[in-house]
């Protein structure tokens, strides 16, 4: 199996550095997700990324099931729905009801913006995202999810959530890789002993990093893919990587970590300053101002048309 490293995250609890990121582009993926995360725990995946918002937590937790490995050995993570932060106890449980596991390893505010009736919330209106974190806060006393989380938090949101919570988010999980490798929120959260975990380490196709010249460098340098050069700076640098991958080969070697020498960590640190390259690679972004009803400046996201970082 290969060697997977584990952070600690600020409640004392182990997670595996690099887990299977279970999104597969549109909800749902039925076969194709209970084939993949089947494939990925033969090939020694202990870790496990879905959202109820992805459709699949049931072929998910059938694959874990069918895996026959002991449920304690895999670290399964869910995220409730926009559209559940009024409703956080039931929503968590259909949740645990559809991956039919005892309990959730760690369970995540999937976004900070609330959903109701088809609606999305400002962030004053109720429930703000203060109120669905006391509800999270609520869920560790059923014993049935062991860490919580947030995700796509900036620093501005987590100003406006910290003050308020009992219990400080373990992970904040956002877009992150070589273009944008988020050193304040990073500094920011290192500060505040949140971990953050790497989503869409690839930029969320695997084609971005493949096709560019600095990462293809390295990459022959050090004999690996270029997945494999970013997804272990990602691990490097202290942050969760969760590749998605349905092809065999691409998902062993995507858990195979290559040392990264502190030359090449700087190269890939800095290759967002190359002309045109610090920008969300990702499609969410409204032609208009935001993503998914909030703006950038509600979100506290440094970015303008289209996920681009400004430059400072
Ligand atoms: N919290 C959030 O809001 C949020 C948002 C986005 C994603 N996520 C999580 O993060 C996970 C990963 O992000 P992602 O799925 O958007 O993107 P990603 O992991 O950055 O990229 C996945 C894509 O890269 C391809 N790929 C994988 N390994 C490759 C390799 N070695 N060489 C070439 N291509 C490769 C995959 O195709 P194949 O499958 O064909 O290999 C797939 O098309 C998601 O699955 C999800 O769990 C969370």
């Amino acid at each position: 199996m290969a060697n997977i490293p584990s952070f600690t995250l600020n409640d004392g609890t182990k997670i595996p550095a690099l887990g299977m990121g279970c999104w597969m582009g549109s909800p749902g993926g039925s076969e194709r997700v209970y084939q993949m995360c089947l494939e990925a725990l033969k090939c020694g995946y202990r870790h496990f990324d879905t959202a109820a918002g992805y459709g699949n937590e049931v072929e998910v937790g059938r694959a874990i099931r069918d895996s026959g490995i002991p449920r304690d050995e895999i670290y399964l993570t869910t995220k409730l729905l926009n559209s559940g932060h009024h409703r956080v106890k039931e929503a968590f449980e259909e949740s645990l009801n559809k991956l039919d596991v005892d309990y959730i390893d760690l369970y995540l505010m999937h976004w900070p913006q609330a959903l109701v009736d088809g609606k999305v919330l400002g962030p004053e209106e109720h429930p703000t995202s203060i109120e669905t974190w006391k509800a999270m806060e609520q869920l560790l006393q059923t014993g049935k999810v062991k860490t919580i989380g947030v995700s796509n938090f900036s620093i501005k949101t987590l100003e406006h959530l910290l003050p308020h919570c009992e219990i400080i988010p373990a992970t904040n999980q956002v877009e992150l890789h070589p273009c944008l490798p988020q050193a304040d929120l990073k500094a920011y959260c290192e500060a505040k002993n949140i971990l953050l975990t790497a989503y869409s380490p690839l930029g969320g196709q695997g084609t971005f990093f493949a096709e560019d010249a600095t990462v293809q460098g390295l990459a022959r340098k050090l004999n690996a893919s270029p997945a494999q050069i970013v997804i272990s700076w990602a691990v490097q640098r202290g942050t969760i990587a969760i590749p998605k991958s349905e092809n065999k080969e691409r998902m062993r070697t995507n858990m195979t970590l290559v040392s990264l020498s502190a030359e090449d960590m700087k190269v890939l640190d800095t290759l967002h300053q190359q002309t045109g390259m610090h920008k969300s690679l990702l499609p969410f972004h409204d032609e208009s101002f935001g993503v998914y009803g909030w703006t950038y400046e509600q979100l506290g996201w440094n970015m303008v048309l289209g996920g681009v970082v400004p430059a400072a």
